[in-house]
């Protein structure tokens, strides 16, 4: 498969062609601000479909966690002694209080409000003053786990307790392309996040690059291409910018099919460019000081229409020395004014106007196929029932 890609985009650089999408998309604009549409999303894709919801090496020990909210559901993220990773409900049993906050390491967790104590799995294992309170059986109190894989060193999590499936087999060989990078064995240099409007707004941003010599000339720089080839599997895709120039570099795409030898390139080229995993989380590569480093992005709602998080994790493939580590610091910073300075609140704006229900419509060009692919599949997963869902995810089907 990234051979093919490799194939495809070498051929583009040295024939100076562009695939465009067949036609401009128009999409209603109360997607974005339709309360009624925003529930049938939470509950037919954020609790369905397996969410990116860390990288494995957030939790790299035993004991260590972390906490997230998605669409307003409170998450627990805990590596065990065994080293599994589970995914609770953040919320005691007793009366729903949280039982962790932020992220850190714990042996087992104490609820802050009446002690109720739980162990990393979600069991629970001590009632406060037990005798006062009277009999409950302890077994059938556990906090609730929803369904959790650990693949290609990434952490995903189907946020139904009650789903049926198994979030392994819904990822439809996304997992074996990003395996390459083999982020398990990486390191995490940190993360931040940033709050936004509507999280489909937000996100949209990461599937174009039609804007960035625009809104980002002052930070990337207007000499920017403002194209991207669009690779996809499944609802998943993998977006890239134009190789140099014909009889130039292609530099990549050539060290990918092997005819110039690969050994001074320190970094894997099959694997560069941005990769999106549905529905809101993207992977953006980067090469520093000799080592290289990606960009994770979770874009996730927020408990209505209109919010949403983004959070940047940064993660390396060695641990940094000083130099490097200073490099990253400052890149990561670069990257949350890009976002948090550029992209959000202009995505906040359009919100606004949106909201207004005065612009009927959006539109994605033919240079936007990303998009297209991006809103065609959430629309054909909302209306999709439980066991097409399970198929149509399932499945690599890249020509859809
Ligand atoms: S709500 Fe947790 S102990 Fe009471
Ligand atoms: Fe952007």
């Amino acid at each position: 498969m990234l051979e093919q890609h490799a194939t495809e985009l070498l051929r583009h650089t040295v024939e100076e062609t562009f695939p465009l999408a067949r036609e401009v998309m128009t999409l209603d604009a109360r997607q974005y601000t339709c309360p009624e549409r925003f529930a049938q999303e939470k509950q037919q894709i954020f609790s369905r479909v397996p969410l990116v919801l860390a990288a494995s090496c957030e939790l790299r020990k035993p004991g260590d966690f972390k906490t997230v909210e998605v669409a307003g559901i409170p998450v627990l993220l805990v590596r065990n002694r065994e080293g599994t990773v589970h995914a609770l409900l953040n919320a005691c049993t007793h009366r729903g209080a949280a039982v962790a906050s932020g992220c850190g390491s714990a042996a087992r967790f104490t609820c802050p409000y009446h002690g109720w104590t739980f162990a990393q799995d979600g069991d629970l294992v001590g009632i406060a003053s037990s005798t006062d309170f009277g009999a409950v059986d302890k077994t059938a109190l556990a906090m609730k786990r929803f369904p959790v894989t650990e693949r290609a060193g990434l952490i995903w999590v189907i946020l139904d307790p009650d789903s049926s499936h198994d979030p392994a087999d819904m990822l439809g060989g996304i997992d074996e392309l990003v395996a390459g990078f083999g982020f398990a064995g990486w390191n995490h240099i940190e993360s931040r996040t940033m709050h936004g409007p509507n999280w489909k707004l937000t996100f949209d941003a990461h599937l174009e690059f039609y804007h960035v010599p625009v809104l980002h000339r002052e930070t990337f720089g207007p000499e920017r291409s403002n194209r991207a080839f669009y690779f996809s599997q499944g609802p998943h895709q993998r977006v890239v910018a134009p190789r140099g120039r014909p009889g130039d570099t292609a530099k990549d795409d050539l060290y990918a099919l092997g005819r110039l030898p690969a050994a001074d390139e320190p970094f894997d080229p099959l694997l560069v460019g941005e990769w999106i995993l549905f529905p809101g989380a993207s992977i953006n590569t980067f090469y520093l000081n000799g080592q290289r480093g990606v960009l994770l992005s979770i874009v996730l709602p927020g408990p209505d229409v209109g919010t949403s998080t983004t959070t940047q994790t940064f993660l390396a493939e060695t641990p940094p020395d000083e130099v490097t580590r200073a490099a990253m610091e400052e890149l990561c910073t670069f990257l949350a004014r890009v976002v948090g300075d550029e992209d959000l609140p202009t995505s906040a704006l359009q919100q606004k106007a949106l909201a207004t229900g005065l612009l009927e419509h959006v539109r994605f060009g033919q240079n936007e196929g990303g998009l297209q692919h991006f809103h065609r599949w959430l629309d054909d997963l909302l209306k999709a029932d439980d066991a097409e869902l399970a198929a149509l995810l399932a499945e690599p089907c890249p020509q859809r």
